[in-house]
């Protein structure tokens, strides 16, 4: 979760850049650097540790360049040492990185193989060595960062400097943020606009694959086909910096778009980047485990079902899952050397924490999977499985919810390999399904216009229906609680196969019939329910992904595809889809979607 900070300044930007990073010291405090042009030389002043430190290198060592980067890291592929600190360099760039380059270690070998030599062990000198190979090819610093991006796979921002390039900075986003401010004469790149608020108001947003380039004159944008693209700058009020929506009408479509972002920064909670592996930040007796308990409410519910498909498919490990407001009430009785899990975004959800003070009278050991970390139910805990969601402040969860499923995937993998359940070698597969995730988010959500005009024609629906199997079953009935809760439509998640034992009966040619379906080993199944559906000429909308749609057998009204993935994991990606047809379908109809009626974010009554 690295702070990002670029200036094209008149006078020596070090102390501002310096300032900019300091109101990103909250995306992490690792390490700390900053690169700029002194007599178009690129120099580097870096340092370990808070960014109090780098303060101290500067003062002792000033730079009085005009043009700079800096960054302020949070580690993930590498030790948080002042060799890995960014920016990192070569002889003719130097540049920052915010998230994850999922294909590091195939690149690093290529280049390698090209003779280019690496001295750190982060994913981010990778990006330093592409756009370096090809500057040493001939091409221009433009034309080296367009060539080098679509090589890139993840979820990332950049920015980057060139040697002897005194007015140029080029920044790039994928799945991660990247605001441009603009000044009298100066250019800004900052992480969020919050960074750049002693600076500008004025504020453009990069949008999903764009990339920019700065000079003092000001902006141009290229869109992922590398086309000019037009990105209207906009004041941003001095009161909305801290609770800053960007270029989004709503906090739910904001937190939806952060998704690849914050789900990379919970997968480095689990995972070594450098590895491979999956280590968790406390130790659990996976082995001597007699069961595993689950307890959540709404949203958190639908990710602890998913999670108990994979806790049984992959550890072999019975799980009992209920919502927290029955299990309270049911008196269960909880095994020996039982695992409770509690799954809460707030973590202050009174009917979870009272499930687990049940759970510690019962003698479990309690494992809470929560977003706030200094929440009541965290402290409660024997210990914490943290998701870095950051705050979510729309009423609907969104990026909580696949930062639970990022951390129960995890959690599971784990539990997998301590019952000596997985080889390392599918284990090591499926770690890297996990890794991929952040870059299959960033391409559903290219997905959005379809979804948007889609969800025009759902918002005059008055019931909708949600079908799906295996994991799909859970993540309907999130789709249909996400579509009541926002557009106030009706709506129900069922498993696929028993439509036939009675929902069946409500199909019309009215009513739509939202089909989530991967091409997995369940879908042949999905399928036949999908045609018993459309038989009685109703309204088949599918999701699924290419393969999907090629042997379904059918046209449906609408199919959204899906980018390929590994089945298991899916519905942490295919959740981006029904998230994004509540949305809209609840924009389109004008509603208040930050705040639906009746309800609140943090559920502290019974
Ligand atoms: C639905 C939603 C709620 C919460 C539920 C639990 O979009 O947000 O269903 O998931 O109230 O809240 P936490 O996770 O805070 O315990």
């Amino acid at each position: 979760m690295c702070g990002i900070v670029g200036i094209l300044g008149k006078k020596a930007v070090a102390a501002r850049v310096l300032e900019a990073l300091r109101r990103l010291e909250y995306r992490g405090y690792d390490s700390a650097g900053i690169a700029t042009l002194e007599g178009g030389l690129l120099t580097r002043r870096r340092a370990q540790g808070k960014l109090r430190n780098l303060e101290i290198r500067l003062s002792n060592e000033p730079l009085d360049g005009l043009i700079g980067i800096g960054h302020t890291r949070w580690a993930t592929h590498g030790k948080p040492n002042e060799i890995n600190a960014h920016p990192h360099a070569t002889a003719k760039l130097a540049v920052v990185h915010n998230g994850i380059i999922e294909n590091f270690r195939e690149l690093r070998a290529e280049l390698q193989a090209d003779g280019y030599i690496f001295s750190t062990e982060t994913d981010t000198e990778i990006v330093a060595h592409l756009v370096t190979r090809e500057l040493d090819r001939g091409m221009t610093p433009l034309k080296a960062v367009a060539a080098s991006l679509p090589l890139l796979r993840g979820a990332f921002a950049l920015a980057f400097l060139f040697q002897g390039e005194e007015d140029l900075l080029i920044g790039a986003r994928k799945g991660s943020p990247l605001a441009v401010g603009i000044g009298d004469g100066e250019m800004y790149l900052g992480s969020d606009a919050l960074a750049l608020a002693p600076f500008t108001s004025l504020i453009a947003y990069l949008e999903e694959g764009d990339w920019v380039v700065l000079n003092r004159e000001g902006a141009t944008f290229y869109d992922k086909d590398n086309a000019p693209a037009e990105r209207r700058a906009q004041r941003v009020a001095a009161g909305a910096f801290l609770v800053d929506k960007g270029n989004h009408r709503h906090f739910m479509a904001k937190e939806i778009y952060e998704q690849p972002e914050v789900v990379g920064h919970t997968l480095t909670q689990y995972i070594d980047m450098v590895t491979g592996g999956v280590r968790l930040p406390f130790d659990i007796d996976w082995k001597g485990l007699s069961g595993l308990s689950i307890s959540a409410c709404g949203t958190a519910y639908y990710a602890g079902l998913i999670a108990k498909y994979w806790f049984e498919h992959l550890a072999r490990l019975s799980v009992e899952i209920d919502v927290a407001s029955e299990f309270r009430y049911r008196e269960a009785p909880l095994p020996a050397n039982g695992l409770a899990v509690f799954i809460s975004q707030s973590g202050e959800t009174a009917d979870t924490l009272a499930c687990l003070r049940y759970a510690l009278q019962q003698k479990q050991t309690v494992l809470s999977v929560v977003n706030v970390a200094t929440s009541t139910i965290a402290r409660e805990s024997h210990a914490v499985a943290p998701t870095l969601a950051g705050p979510e402040i729309g009423v609907a969860s969104t990026k909580g919810f696949t930062c639970q499923l990022t951390a129960l995937a995890c959690l599971a993998v784990a539990a997998a390999r301590g019952r000596g359940e997985l080889s390392m070698d599918d284990a090591t597969r499926h770690v890297q399904s996990l890794i991929a995730l952040p870059g299959l988010m960033a391409k559903a959500l290219e997905l959005e216009p379809q979804i948007e005009k889609l969800s025009r024609t759902l918002a005059k629906a008055r019931h909708a229906l949600y079908l799906g199997r295996g994991t799909s079953f859970p993540l309907a009935m999130e789709g249909a609680l996400k579509l009541k809760e926002i557009s106030y439509i009706h709506a129900e998640g069922y498993p696929a196969g028993e439509l036939k034992h009675g929902p069946i009966a409500l199909v019309d040619d009215d009513m739509p019939v939202i089909v989530v379906a991967p091409y997995d080993v369940l879908f042949e199944k999905t399928v036949s329910n999908m045609q018993e559906v459309a038989a009685r000429g109703g309204r088949v909308i599918l999701i699924t992904d290419s393969k999907g749609a090629a042997e379904c057998g059918l046209t449906p009204e609408a199919a959204i595809i899906m980018p390929e993935m590994d089945p298991l994991f899916a519905p942490i990606v295919y959740a981006l889809a029904i998230q994004m047809i509540a949305y809209h379908t609840a924009a389109f109809m004008g509603l208040d979607v930050d705040r639906p009626r009746n309800l609140a974010k943090s559920v502290t009554v019974e």
